[in-house]
């Protein structure tokens, strides 16, 4: 089986090499040239944990390739994935397909003999349809199926999610797909990974449908944590309450500054507006979007309230701005409120995170990026958990403490224990604790 990746960003590279893993010859296509120059020589764009040992494994093996020609790689292929990016369109929130539709008429140009034609990208309702409709316009004699594969695998644990994953969705119509997309994931099915098999349209609405939910349990989580400092209670406490009840589980219940990333703001937006336009109330998600927006907008109140009601002419050291660990990811996330505000109210913003400072740096003017977590606090006088990375969760606070103009933490991630920081001779602020 042959396959051609059509773009090689987060999600094209991981299931790219994951492929070429499971035996597959695989070409990774990608307009941006340079990501492809740097990919051959052995360099990966992105930081995603153990994805630069599989990739030049994959390279090693003979199986793995990279190429800027999207033609040949697709006549080759007895399996097209296109995983180019769908962000808001600018101005309604829709999912542009702009960088889809392009794809899938080159693909249809390219393609020889039968060929399926697999969407991995998360796309709206209709969207499959969309990509056949284009590529029998440009084809007309072209043999080939259009199948919808949504992928579930999350950023900074990519590869283990994709290599075991809690199930396979298959939007696949005809018989002569499916087994395609059964070959393709043989390996999985034979480590009894459950598959769905369904319409295209379903496929690509269980895809929003799935992130809605998890964007919905993080919202819910956060407007109790809100709840829990007005009366008293310990967010951390009613979130293991709840999620021990099994029809409730404990994943997602974990408060914070707001859900940001490259896909639960820009999916539970566009399925407001798939909702909106076949006129159909999807009012819960509304709701979602709207508090989840507010609370990202109103981080910088809490440092001010910690800080004695000002930050104006006060260091803030920010901890973290990638919108969460183990990824060099900013988009949506929350520091790209946070700092703004905090540098619109008169503070100078220095901040440090592991991985995520080269894509941050030129979203986030004037910060002063420092080289560790004691650098980002020197001179500070409040410092903020944004983006809780392992090596913020042992902080030295008597060292900190030394550095800092003021103690002050404002967690916005609960990774301290209030009596454990207090004991330190900080001032705490968490979230959702008294
Ligand atoms: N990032 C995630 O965690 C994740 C998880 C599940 C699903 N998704 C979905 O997967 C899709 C891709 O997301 P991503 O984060 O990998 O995006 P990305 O921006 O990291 O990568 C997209 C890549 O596609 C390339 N590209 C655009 N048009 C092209 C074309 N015509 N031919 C070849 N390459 C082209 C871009 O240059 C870019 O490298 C999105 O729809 C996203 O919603 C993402």
């Amino acid at each position: 089986m042959r396959i051609a990746m059509i773009g090689t960003g987060y999600v094209g590279l991981v299931s790219g090499a994951c492929f070429a893993e499971f035996g597959w010859t695989v070409t990774c296509v990608d307009v941006d040239q340079e990501k492809i120059r740097r990919l051959r020589a052995g360099e990966i764009p992105i930081h995603e944990p153990g994805l630069e040992a599989l990739v030049a494994s994959g390279q090693r093996s003979g199986r793995l390739h990279f190429d800027g020609d999207l033609a040949s790689a697709v006549a080759a292929a007895d399996a097209v994935f296109i995983a180019v990016g769908t962000p808001s369109r600018r101005g309604d929130g829709h999912a542009d397909l702009r960088y889809v539709e392009a794809a899938a008429a080159e693909i249809a140009r390219a393609i020889s003999g039968y060929t399926v034609v697999i969407t991995k990208s998360t796309v709206p309702v209709g969207t499959g349809r969309r990509v056949e409709a284009i590529m029998r316009e440009v084809r007309p004699d072209g043999e080939f199926d259009v199948v919808s594969n949504p992928e579930f695998l999350r950023e900074g644990s990519a590869i283990e999610d994709f290599m075991r994953p809690d199930r396979v969705l298959i939007g696949a119509e005809t018989a002569r797909a499916q087994a395609v997309m059964r070959a393709l994931y043989r390996p999985l099915f034979l480590l009894e990974t459950p598959s769905v098999v369904t319409t295209l349209e379903t496929a690509e609405l269980a895809k929003y449908a799935a992130n809605a939910f998890l964007a919905t349990k993080i919202t819910f989580i956060n407007e109790v944590a809100d709840l829990c400092e007005k009366v008293g209670a310990d967010v951390q406490d009613v979130a293991r309450a709840m999620g021990l009840d099994g029809r409730i589980g404990r994943t997602f219940l974990h408060a914070g500054p707001g859900y940001g990333g490259s896909c639960f703001p820009k999916d539970t937006l566009a399925l407001v507006r798939t909702a909106q336009e076949y006129d159909s109330p999807a009012r819960v998600i509304e709701t979602v979007v709207q508090v989840n927006d507010t609370r990202k907008g109103s981080m910088a109140a809490r440092v001010r309230r910690a800080c004695g009601g000002s930050v104006r002419g006060k260091t803030i050291g920010v901890l973290g701005v990638a919108f969460k660990p183990n990824t060099d990811d900013v988009r949506e996330a929350p520091s790209l409120c946070l700092v703004p505000a905090l540098q619109d109210a008169g503070a100078t913003v220095r901040a440090y995170d592991p991985a995520a400072m080269r894509e941050a740096a030129p979203l986030l003017p004037d910060v002063e990026w420092c080289h560790d977590a004691y650098d980002a606090a020197t001179g500070c006088d409040a410092v903020v958990l944004l983006t809780e990375w392992n090596e913020f969760r042992a902080l030295d606070f008597a060292r900190l403490a030394t550095l800092m103009r003021a103690p002050t933490l404002v967690d916005l991630r609960n990774v301290y224990r209030p009596e454990q920081v207090r004991a330190s001779g900080f001032r705490y602020e968490s979230v959702g604790r008294a």
